[in-house]
């Protein structure tokens, strides 16, 4: 008996370790609709620090409903992003869409470059939607998948139906644009409650074909207000390739205000939506040492670069 107990003792330790590897592996990518994320509003200077914290958990996360013309918030915000500490964030923006000037819309890509390189980018003009989706390419040698395409909706809640049904037809477009169908579908798709019904569902193919996964579902609540409880906010993939490069179960709605314990006052600060987010498998067979994807920010500042990787970080308060 005396025998078993080290191998015991390194199987739990194996276990343990496995989960903190397996804890720290991955990539986010996120979804939030800012409800009108404008330079006036990034001037709040606790809005914006809350909404860092958010996205600084994402590798990739699309914003919408960005109403930054000259790039000004934008800015303030991969600003706030890059003084938590080395890792470079950067952002690709889509002209103001819309069918009226006082309602002109962007898509906003934050991403992280040490995770991700952007390798293309379109704005899709086939079917009039509202707001066309500016599609983007993305590379990494660190996931598991090697390039996807994201393809952002913030649909028009009028017609709802319609748009996320197109959103096919921009599937065969891109993937043949670009040799790939690697394709994720996120957004604000104002998929649920009265503006798309289960019987609706007949009539998209993106629910018909079952070459897609939905991997946010029916029941969840993307909405902060207790008013409402709608999954309006929805992550689709394409094809099995893809599907598999994601963990199982990552898909959720990030209730970063009970995360971080925040009021529901500087929540609906920044939105009166929570953003939904997936987790990306990191290439096998180990992690890279960074483990950044799913750490919050430091609550010091210090300057991980000078550090070899993976080493224990000691930050002192500025
Ligand atoms: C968006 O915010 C700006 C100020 O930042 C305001 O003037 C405008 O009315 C807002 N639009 C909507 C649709 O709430
Ligand atoms: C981004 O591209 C550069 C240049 O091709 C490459 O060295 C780097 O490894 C890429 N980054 C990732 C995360 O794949
Ligand atoms: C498209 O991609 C596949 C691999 O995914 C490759 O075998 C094929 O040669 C590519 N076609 C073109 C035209 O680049
Ligand atoms: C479903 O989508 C796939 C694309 O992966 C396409 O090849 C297939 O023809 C579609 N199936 C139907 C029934 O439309």
């Amino acid at each position: 008996m005396r025998g078993r107990s080290p191998d015991l003792r390194h199987l739990l330790l194996f276990i343990v370790f496995s989960v903190l590897v397996e804890g720290a592996s991955g990539f986010r990518v996120c979804s939030y609709n800012l409800q009108n994320f404008t330079a006036a509003k990034a001037s709040n200077r606790r809005m914006l620090h809350t909404l860092s914290r958010v996205v600084y958990r994402c590798d990739i996360c699309l914003l919408q409903h960005v109403v930054d013309p000259n790039g000004a918030a934008v800015k303030a915000l991969i600003a706030k992003l890059n003084a938590y500490d080395a890792s470079r964030f950067k952002s690709v923006s889509s002209k103001g869409l819309g069918k009226t000037p006082g309602d002109m819309q962007q898509y906003v890509f934050i991403y992280r470059t040490r995770s991700f390189n952007l390798t293309g980018q379109h704005q899709y003009e086939g079917r009039p939607f509202l707001r066309p989706p500016f599609v983007v390419r993305f590379q990494s040698s660190k996931a598991h998948i090697k390039e996807f395409i994201l393809v952002p909706l913030h649909s028009d809640q009028d017609q709802a139906v319609q748009e996320i049904d197109w959103l096919y037809d921009v599937f065969e477009d891109v993937s043949v644009r670009w040799n790939n169908t690697n394709v994720m579908f996120l957004g604000d798709f104002h998929a649920s409650c009265g503006y798309v019904t289960r019987d609706d569902r007949k009539n998209i193919r993106l629910y018909t074909n079952n070459s897609f996964s939905w991997l946010i579902g029916e029941t969840v609540d993307s909405t902060v207000k207790d008013s409402t409880n709608c999954a309006y906010d929805r992550i689709v993939v394409h094809g099995q390739p893809f599907l598999m490069a994601i963990e199982p179960y990552s898909g959720q709605v990030y209730n970063f205000g009970r995360f971080h314990k925040l009021s529901r006052t500087m929540v609906l600060e920044v939105s009166d939506h929570y953003p939904v987010m997936v987790q990306l498998k990191s290439s096998a067979p180990r992690p890279p040492p960074s483990g950044h994807a799913s750490a919050d920010p430091p609550r010091c500042l210090c300057d991980r670069s000078v550090l070899p990787a993976g080493s224990v970080i000691v930050c002192f308060k500025r």
